[in-house]
């Protein structure tokens, strides 16, 4: 096993750690989106997905602490990151999904390989497990895009049990009702039906 803070595996633990803290931000962009447009049961799921990228964020810089000293400061990262957004729910949504592929099937299996090479295990079953979650993210922002692109978040074509965000309400329904019949919230807070699991 080399000195971690000679390898490579080093750097790609900053990059990784830059990298989840910016999908965090872009995550609330479109967090931030939906709930300005009244998508609230969306916008609760998309903050799952925030807390997961911080909590990845967070493992990250534990492992890299692990190596850094009082006289490091500052830990060069020369490499590239999406600035795509488009202040645009949908757009945001295929870009994170496009986001999450990257990070899912190219980078953190990289890192993986890289960091197995260089001796560092528990950083490559990070690297690993990251994938792994990465992916559901993918298959959710997916879902979700596709949901909102066909007029299908809201609308079935068999009856289906919606539950109000608000108040708990239940209407078994093809359609997800305008208005709570029980206390009036708007369509956005009923659940989203979707079966990946964040
Ligand atoms: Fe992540
Ligand atoms: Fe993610």
């Amino acid at each position: 096993m080399s000195n971690l803070k000679e390898s490579k595996t080093y750097i790609n633990l900053a990059k990784a750690y830059a990298g989840e803290c910016q999908a965090r931000v872009r995550y609330e962009f479109l967090e931030y989106g939906a709930r300005q447009g009244g998508l609230v049961a969306m916008a609760n799921l998309v903050a799952k997905v925030v807390f997961n990228e911080f909590n990845h964020a967070r493992m990250l810089y534990t492992f890299i602490q692990t190596a850094t000293d009082a006289t490091i400061s500052n830990i060069d990262i020369a490499t590239g990151y999406p600035f795509k957004e488009k202040w645009n729910i949908l757009d945001n949504l295929r870009l994170a999904t496009e986001n999450e592929k990257d990070e899912a099937e190219l980078i953190y299996p990289e890192y993986a390989k890289i960091a197995e090479k260089e001796g560092f295990k528990d950083i490559a079953g990070l690297f690993k497990n990251l994938a792994a979650v990465e992916t559901s993210h993918k298959l959710l922002f997916q879902d979700l895009y596709e949901q909102l692109k066909s007029g299908a978040m809201y609308k079935k074509t068999k009856k289906t049990l919606w539950r109000c965000g608000d108040c708990g309400h239940e209407s078994n329904l093809e359609q997800a009702p305008a208005i709570c019949p029980l206390c009036q919230a708007k369509q956005g807070t009923v659940l989203i039906k979707t079966d990946v699991m964040v």
